[in-house]
This record gives C-alpha cells, sequence and structure tokens, in this order.
C-alpha cells in the first residue's frame, strides 16, 4: 500500500488513501504519488516557459521515450497465447517412457502450462501478416523440471543446413540496405548459389508459403533432437504439430485481397477464436530413429532440409495443446516472450545437427541484448516452479533468486555456510563419444535435388500452378544468369519445374520478358506483392 499524504497514523487501520479520496483506480505515478494534473505541466503562468523540476512530466516523457525495446532481428511480427499441453504418457502404443525420461509426457492426462507465440520472418513488428514468409510457431512448457522451448516453424524443412551461413540467408530477404525494399533478386541471387535451399523454396513460393492463419497451419521443430530414457540411451527426434482445426493455405491473389483490407488477419483471427471460446488444438507427434548416421539413406538424418519419410518413420502422437487463454498485454508478453533452442529438461537433447548448435548460441545471446540480462527474471520467462541460483545484478534485477532460509551472504557455490547446493542426479547419464577430424566441411549425402522434385510432383495442380506463377513473378526483374541459374536448379528437382519456369520468363524462345539489369537502377519484386501479366 502506497501514501501520497503524510498523515498516517503509526498503527492506524485507517486505509491511507481514504484521506485523499484515493481509491483503486486513481491515477499515480511509479512513486505511488497520485496525479491530480494530468493535463498540464507546470509552467510559469498558463504561457509558459516550462520547470525543470516537472516530475510527472518528465517521468512520463522519458518513459515513454524508452516504451520500445528493439524488435527481434527476425520473427518481428508475431501473435501469442496461453494454453495447456496434454500427455498420452505413449507413444504410439508404446510406454514413451521407453525413449524418453521428460517428466511432462510420462503420465497419461498430465497437464503442463504453455505459452505460444507465433510469428512471420522477414519485416517488421507491424508487417502485414498476409506476406509470404515461413510462419513461426514457438511453444514454451513451464513444466514441472524447469522450461522446455520448442521454437519451430509451421514449414517442416530449412533453407540451409550450416548456422554459419544464417546472417546472409536473412541479409538476402531482408528489404535492400540502401532502397530498403524487398527484392526478389537478391533472394535469387543468394538461392542460386545455395541449392540445399530447393525444397524450401519449393514450399515457400506455393501456397505454403502463406498460411490462411495462425491456427490452421502446422509446426515442426525443424531440427533433429534427441530423447534419453532412464537408462541413458538416445534416440532421433523430430517434433510435428498438427492441427485439429485442419490446415490451409493462401494463393498470392487471395492474400493480396485480404491485405488490401486487413494487414493484421492472422493476430484478430487467434485472439477472437480464443476470445469466443474457439480454443485452437494441435497433436504433438513425434518421428523417431536409432541414434546413429544411417548410411542406408540417401540424406542425412541431422540435415534440416530434409523431410523424414513418413512411411519408414510415422508420425507417432505424444500428446495434444489447447490454447484457451488470450495474453492480458501485448508487450509484456507476447513482445518480451523469449524462446530458445537451448531450453531443453532431463531427458531431452541436442542432436549434433549443425543448425541446431548454432542456434542455441542465438537466442539467449540477442535475448540479452533485446530484452537485457535478466530477462528470465520476467514473469512470461520465468519458469512456474522454484529457482535458486547465484547469478546476481545486472541491467533491471528486480529480485535475487534466493531460495528461502539461504544465507543471504552466501552467493557462491560449493560453500558451508548455507548457501545452494547441487542437486542429485537422475537417470543414468548420456555420454555420447565422440571422435573426428576438426574441419570445416559440408556433410557428404547432400541429395538437394531429389526431394524437392518428389514434392513439386506431390503437389495439387492449384499448388504447382501458383508455385509457378509466384517463382516467375519474382524472377522476372532479375538479371539473366539468375534466372538462368534458377531454371538449371528447378530442372535438377524435376525436368517440369524447370520447363514451366523457363517458359514462363520467356528463356527458350530467347525472348527475355524480365529486365537484365541486376541491381544498379531497377527494383526488383518484394515477395508479399508479386504482380505477373498473367496474375
Ligand atoms: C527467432 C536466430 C533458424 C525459428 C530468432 C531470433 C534469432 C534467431 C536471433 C530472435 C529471437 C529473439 O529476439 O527472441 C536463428 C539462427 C538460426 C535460426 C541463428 C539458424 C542458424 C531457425 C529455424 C527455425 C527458427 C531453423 C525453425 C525451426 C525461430 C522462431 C523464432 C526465431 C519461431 C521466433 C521466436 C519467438 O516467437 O519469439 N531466431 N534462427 N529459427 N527463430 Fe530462429
Amino acid at each position: 500500500e502506497t501514501s501520497g499524504t503524510s498523515i498516517q497514523g503509526v498503527g492506524s487501520s485507517m486505509d491511507p488513501r481514504m484521506a485523499t479520496g484515493e481509491d483503486d483506480t486513481t491515477l499515480t505515478d511509479r512513486q505511488g504519488h497520485p496525479i491530480d494534473n494530468n493535463q498540464s505541466m507546470r509552467t510559469v503562468g498558463s504561457r509558459g516557459p516550462t520547470t525543470l523540476e516537472n516530475y510527472h512530466f518528465i517521468e512520463k516523457i522519458t518513459h515513454f521515450d524508452r516504451e520500445r525495446v528493439p524488435e527481434r532481428v527476425v520473427h518481428a511480427r508475431g501473435a501469442g497465447a496461453h494454453g495447456f499441453f496434454e500427455a498420452y504418457g505413449t507413444v504410439g502404443n508404446e510406454p514413451i517412457a521407453k525413449y524418453t525420461r521428460a517428466s511432462l509426457f510420462q503420465e497419461k492426462g498430465k497437464e503442463t502450462p504453455v505459452f505460444v507465440r507465433f510469428s512471420s520472418v522477414i519485416h517488421g513488428s507491424h508487417s502485414p501478416e498476409t506476406l509470404r514468409d515461413p510462419r513461426g510457431f514457438a511453444v514454451k512448457f513451464y513444466t514441472d523440471e524447469g522450461n522446455w522451448d520448442l521454437v519451430g516453424n509451421n514449414l517442416k524443412v530449412f533453407f540451409i543446413r550450416d548456422a554459419i551461413k544464417f546472417p546472409d540467408l536473412i541479409h538476402a530477404f531482408k528489404p535492400d540496405p540502401v532502397t530498403n525494399v524487398q527484392d526478389g533478386v537478391r533472394i535469387f541471387d543468394f538461392i542460386m548459389n545455395t541449392p540445399e535451399a530447393m525444397m524450401m523454396i519449393t514450399f515457400l513460393f506455393s501456397p505454403w508459403g502463406i498460411p490462411a492463419n495462425f491456427r490452421q497451419m502446422q509446426g515442426s521443430g525443424v531440427n533433429t533432437y534427441k530423447w534419453v530414457n532412464a537408462d541413458g540411451e538416445a534416440v532421433l527426434i523430430k517434433y510435428h504439430w498438427e492441427p485439429k482445426q485442419g490446415i490451409k493455405n493462401l494463393t498470392q491473389q487471395e492474400a493480396e485481397d485480404i491485405q488490401g483490407k486487413n494487414f493484421n488477419h492472422a493476430t484478430q483471427d487467434l485472439y477472437e477464436a480464443i476470445k469466443s471460446g474457439d480454443f485452437p488444438e494441435w497433436e504433438l507427434c513425434v518421428q523417431i530413429m536409432s541414434d546413429d548416421e544411417h548410411p542406408e539413406l540417401d540424406f542425412d538424418p541431422l540435415d534440416d532440409t530434409k523431410l523424414w519419410p513418413t512411411d519408414t518413420f510415422p508420425f507417432l502422437p505424444v500428446g495434444r495443446m489447447v490454447l484457451n487463454r488470450n495474453p492480458e498485454n501485448y508487450f509484456a508478453e507476447v513482445e518480451q516472450v523469449a524462446f530458445g533452442t537451448g531450453v531443453l529438461v532431463d531427458g531431452l537433447d541436442f542432436s549434433d545437427d549443425k543448425m541446431l548448435q548454432g542456434r542455441t548460441l542465438s537466442y539467449s545471446d540477442t535475448q540479452r541484448y533485446r530484452v537485457g540480462p535478466n530477462y528470465l527474471q520476467l514473469p512470461i520467462n520465468a519458469p512456474k516452479k522454484h529457482i535458486a541460483t547465484n547469478q546476481r545484478d545486472g541491467q533491471m534485477a528486480y529480485r535475487v533468486d534466493k531460495a528461502p532460509g539461504q544465507n543471504p551472504h552466501i552467493n557462491y557455490e560449493p560453500s558451508t555456510l548455507g548457501g545452494l547446493h547441487e542437486a542429485t542426479k537422475t537417470g543414468k547419464e548420456y555420454t555420447p563419444y565422440i571422435e573426428g577430424n576438426l574441419v570445416r566441411q559440408v556433410i557428404e549425402r547432400t541429395n538437394d535435388f531429389k526431394y524437392a522434385g518428389e514434392q513439386y510432383r506431390a503437389f495439387e495442380d492449384w499448388e504447382r500452378d501458383d508455385l509457378i506463377l509466384n517463382l516467375v513473378g519474382t524472377l522476372k526483374p532479375a538479371p539473366q544468369h539468375i534466372q538462368q541459374g534458377m531454371t538449371d536448379l528447378f530442372t535438377k528437382c524435376d525436368p517440369d519445374y524447370g520447363r514451366r519456369v523457363a517458359e514462363g520468363l520467356g528463356l527458350n524462345d530467347g525472348i527475355q520478358s524480365g529486365k537484365s539489369s541486376g541491381l544498379d537502377a531497377e527494383f526488383g519484386a518484394p515477395l508479399g506483392a508479386v504482380h505477373t501479366e498473367e496474375g
């Protein structure tokens, strides 16, 4: 309780606010002072000048000046919701304990609270939600063993397989550093030299690159993880979220129609569905592989540009997630939430997937910069269980992570004077044996084209038509060597794929329909607005 008066008698049971007529809705500053004039600065006479001791005014404006934290460098636009995960206790027909000892999965019906943030990737925090872009699907599980973040996307594969290429990939997709306009020419200049992206490009330029909303899309961990059981044995794992609402994607034209009227449609759709009690739900499935290199496969199980074939590695359900509560405040929850691939619980582990290892450095590093070094003390990020650390101080530290009864003088371990002590080990430690030369090398089984070709053939006709239309529209302004380079890659995936793109670009008949001046003077096509003569 705070008081703006000095008349409170010691021991008085009177609410001190009564003296000033203050109640719970009275405006105050953050010092608790009631504000009786929020309309006028303190000035010398009604026409000014102002004075420097305007505490309320200075607090109000300087706080306002700091209202934004830096937005996420990727995935800046997003929407979030609270809900719960309910475990089945099994994986397919087997008890889940055979594969993982993670406590949240063990008992049938066990519920774990979650917070989910959906996002688009490339453009800023108020960009249209109709853009052609992967969608983020990040889930924070507040488990009884601490937090687990499953930081996924809607699409199940990725553009690159080595984390060192990520800043270049994102620079190519982000707006041009001179014009500040996204440019398909820059994108395909990069992609033509990145053949491992063909599967992802095939999905991204098809209707799968514009999910209709957040409720009707899948999620995937994309990278390969591990599960570890009580005997310290591991398997390789891929995670998949399957929407009970079904899957719905948009053609470019449908997206443009929505965008002309509403560029927040996905956030609005999620918020309104939850508000009206129509709670979206996903089933969590895993694919399991034994923990080895699998030389019998023509791809590497640690390569995130590949799907694991579902006939050999079926989707096995392990639980379901329901989102049933909207955030109370967008900034406090959706903006300040911080997910990372390093945030695992006992029984879940990393694989050697080079993307996963690179990502695991990046997330907490960017969050210390974006939100601040004490970002894990914020309610949305803090686990809903006991924490006791010897981490202290730093910007915005607002509590001490101290255990009840802990000697407050002891912020180190080990100690005999009443400090914190290490936990007792549960389960057998998983200790993989690793040996090899230290190298900078691409993995052996790259197989960049075969599965993109299979995916091209697996699409329905309307999806293939839209894919070709979007690729041709974006490639039209590109110099001919980029058009040719991309066409060659599509041809390697499937001859019909290459032929249709070449035809659309007029490459075969020698009449080149696009400009070939490169980036000197012209804007290329941004991915969100591909207009062709046909479309
Ligand atoms: C967000 C880095 C690949 C999914 C981010 C952020 C960074 C980042 C720095 C901003 C985080 C923040 O400010 O809180 C990287 C790097 C990657 C990579 C270095 C590759 C080496 C991926 C992949 C996926 C993915 C493959 C999909 C599985 C996400 C999602 C978010 C995100 C969903 C948004 C999380 C949220 O809603 O707060 N990433 N990323 N990223 N990334 Fe990645």
